[in-house]
């Protein structure tokens, strides 16, 4: 008799422990996810879509440098055997560059051990298979910052903005877009681009885009290298 209810005493002691733990586990993923600003400023948490970074949907428990589709993972990443969980992202997001050397995550790291620790708190729900649509849902992180710094969609622009006509000649390029608008740039005013992704410029229409205040300094999107070669000749 005596027995069983110090069992029981201790089943309730143990219930009351663990929903302590799944709530203060509750608290620091809420109190992590705004941390993660600073990483959706190169990763997507949208399956497949990825950036400077790759995509980081689903990579909790799974190898490093693992994601197919991206192609830009240093050798250094590539050769490290470890998997991400608490322990290996604890070390990589306190000091990338010190854990794998020759990392191109150009990220300082997140310095105070608590700040991190709720970080990944937060890392190892959003970053679970499925885990975007709940961290999204449970509005720990808007959509926009679960999407990441997507690029701008290029294949609808008006025809102020689509190019028909590109030369360059002495130190400026001379564009004409397809209202008939012509524009001298100054060659160090313009970024040429290339998107090859589907949100990218339609074929054989790159597009203008205008930045800066000043509005003397533009983007040129092609959607291919040989685009790029093709349309724009040496031409006074
Ligand atoms: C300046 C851009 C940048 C920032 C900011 C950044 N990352 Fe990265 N991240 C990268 C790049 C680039 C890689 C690929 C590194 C390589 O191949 O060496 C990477 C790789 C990773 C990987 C390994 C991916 C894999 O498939 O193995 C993880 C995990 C990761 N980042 C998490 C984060 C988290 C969490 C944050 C925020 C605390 C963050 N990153 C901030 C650019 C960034």
């Amino acid at each position: 008799m005596l027995k069983s209810s110090a069992c029981a005493a201790l089943a309730i002691l143990m219930a009351f422990a663990g929903a302590a733990n799944s709530e203060e586990k509750a608290e620091m993923v809420k109190k992590g996810a705004p941390a993660y600003r600073i990483c959706a400023a190169c990763h997507s948490l949208q399956p497949g879509v990825h950036l400077s970074g790759p995509s980081l949907a689903g990579l909790w428990g799974k190898k490093a440098a693992s994601v197919d589709d991206y192609g830009r993972y240093t050798e250094a990443l590539r050769k490290e055997d470890l998997v991400w969980d608490e322990d290996t992202l604890n070390a990589w997001l306190a000091d990338p560059q010190a854990m794998v050397p020759g990392t191109t995550m150009t990220f300082r790291g997140v310095e105070k051990d608590d700040v991190r620790a709720n970080l990944i708190a937060f890392l190892r729900r959003a970053m679970t298979e499925g885990g975007t649509v709940k961290v999204v849902k449970e509005g720990l992180v808007s959509e926009r910052m679960a999407s990441g710094p997507v690029p701008p969609e290029l294949s609808s622009l008006g025809a102020n903005q689509r190019i028909t006509e590109i030369r360059h000649c002495r130190d400026g390029y001379f564009i004409t877009t397809a209202d008939g608008a012509k524009f001298p740039f100054w060659e160090t005013n313009v970024r040429i681009k290339i998107d090859t992704s589907l949100r990218g410029p339609k074929k054989g229409e790159p597009v203008l885009l205008r930045s800066g205040m000043a509005g003397d300094r533009v983007s040129v999107v092609f959607s291919s290298l040989a685009e790029f070669k093709n349309l724009v000749a040496e031409k006074c």
